[in-house]
């Protein structure tokens, strides 16, 4: 592929060159047509070449393209207003960036400006990105060793266990925890029942700021519009990404207006961050999220998913487990999972992994009764053929 000679080897890449999109399908440069469970690593929410989403960029472009924030911009006033009008109980205040490390970065550094403590606690497994900060607070040494030493002071307690949770807590010193309602990188590990609602109400009782990143798991994924949702439980800031923008860069994060209020002119920018294009993009995309019936889909298309994974789980043993809520599925295998994801392109199915032996499905929320039985096919027959050639082999 002529693009490796320019981009280095940072990507696990797969022989695959898209050209088009409509849904949750996708094209090659040959035409070969695929049914995408990648998904963008979760970006494309609302579908590939969403109508809402193309006009609205397209109305944009033709008016403005940029409009820093220290000018008024209508674009961006009503998407704000949207965004708002839809966030958990509370969360009034919004940064607006373009990624989510940038997002978790903003997070990180309006809790401990409002708290003025330092400590920060984050999960085992955890994943909030890449760059220095975010890095800090995500788990995985392969991630992190290379670049020691990162931002200091950073604790990890085992996701879903409040006393593990409580021994790295320095009631004079942590500012915040933080944490995916659905861990996502990790194999899509579901926060354990109860769990969330703990944490929150420790969180309350020692004045520590509590961030839930649902960058992966947010805005329709899990079948609700928010993760949280599932557990009734609000986060003080709440980091979002990926599809909030219909694929056009964004990332968003929501604050509490008192922690927001700390934060004094200066400490805090973005050059892009709320330009018109993502804004006008981000209004479309949360219209087709809540008024097109893609939460709901979201739930229906994941549940016929799971039920059909399991039915391959009993047939194939090398199916270890199924985890997941709404369109946001891991399927844990015995072995790593790279051949079956070559086997699946040759059908004509994009997944993505999760981890070496961890099968991830983030499609985008339309996708049809139909693709998903498609889907199940061509696992169960990639699965065979891989039971097969480990019998001869074996
Ligand atoms: C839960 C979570 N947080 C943060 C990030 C980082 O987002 P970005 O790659 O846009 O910086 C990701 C990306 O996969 C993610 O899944």
């Amino acid at each position: 592929m002529s693009e490796d000679q320019f981009m280095g080897n940072l990507y696990q890449r797969f022989p695959v060159t898209i050209e088009k999109g409509v849904g949750a399908h996708v094209w090659d440069v040959d035409g070969k047509e695929y049914i995408d469970c990648m998904g963008g690593y979760g970006v494309a929410l609302v579908g590939h070449k969403n109508q809402r989403v193309n006009d609205a960029i397209k109305e944009q472009i033709d008016k403005i393209i940029t409009v820093h924030s220290s000018l008024y911009n209508k674009t961006r006033e009503e998407f704000l207003t949207l965004l708002i009008g839809l966030a958990p109980k509370g969360l009034t205040q919004v940064h607006l960036n373009n990624s989510g490390a940038e997002a978790i970065e903003a997070a990180m550094k309006f809790a401990r400006k409002f708290t003025g403590k330092k400590g920060m606690v984050a999960m085992k497994g955890s994943y909030h990105g890449k760059s220095f900060g975010a890095l800090s607070l995500t788990f995985n040494p392969k991630y992190r060793k290379a670049f020691a030493p990162l931002v200091e002071k950073v604790s990890f307690a085992s996701y879903g266990d409040m006393e593990s949770l409580r021994s790295v807590i320095d009631d004079d010193d942590t500012a915040f925890v933080i944490l995916e309602p659905i861990q996502g990188e990790s194999g899509i590990i579901v926060a354990p029942e109860g769990f969330l609602q703990e944490v929150r109400k420790l969180c309350d009782e020692k004045g520590i700021v509590l961030i839930f990143d649902e960058i992966q798991a947010g805005l329709g994924r899990t079948g609700r519009l928010w993760a949280c949702d599932h557990w009734n439980t609000a986060p003080d800031i709440l980091c979002l990404a990926k599809g909030i923008a219909g694929g056009v860069p964004m990332g968003a994060t929501l604050v509490r207006p008192d922690i927001l209020a700390s934060i004094t002119k200066g400490e805090h920018s973005s050059t892009f961050g709320g330009n018109p294009i993502s804004c006008a993009a981000g209004t479309a995309a949360l219209e087709a999220i809540t008024e097109d019936g893609l939460i709901e889909n979201s739930e229906k298309m994941g549940k016929l998913f799971r039920e059909g994974l399991e039915k391959l789980k009993e047939k194939h043993s090398m199916i270890r487990e199924i985890r997941g809520k709404g369109l946001m599925i891991g399927i844990e295998m015995k072995f790593e999972v790279k051949d079956i994801l070559m086997g699946l392109i040759k059908k004509g199915v994009l997944m993505l992994y999760s981890g070496r032996n961890i099968l991830r499905i983030l499609p985008p929320l339309v996708i049809s009764e139909n693709d998903v039985t498609q889907v199940l096919h061509a696992l169960d027959s990639v699965l065979t053929e891989e039971e097969e050639k480990r019998n001869v082999q074996g």
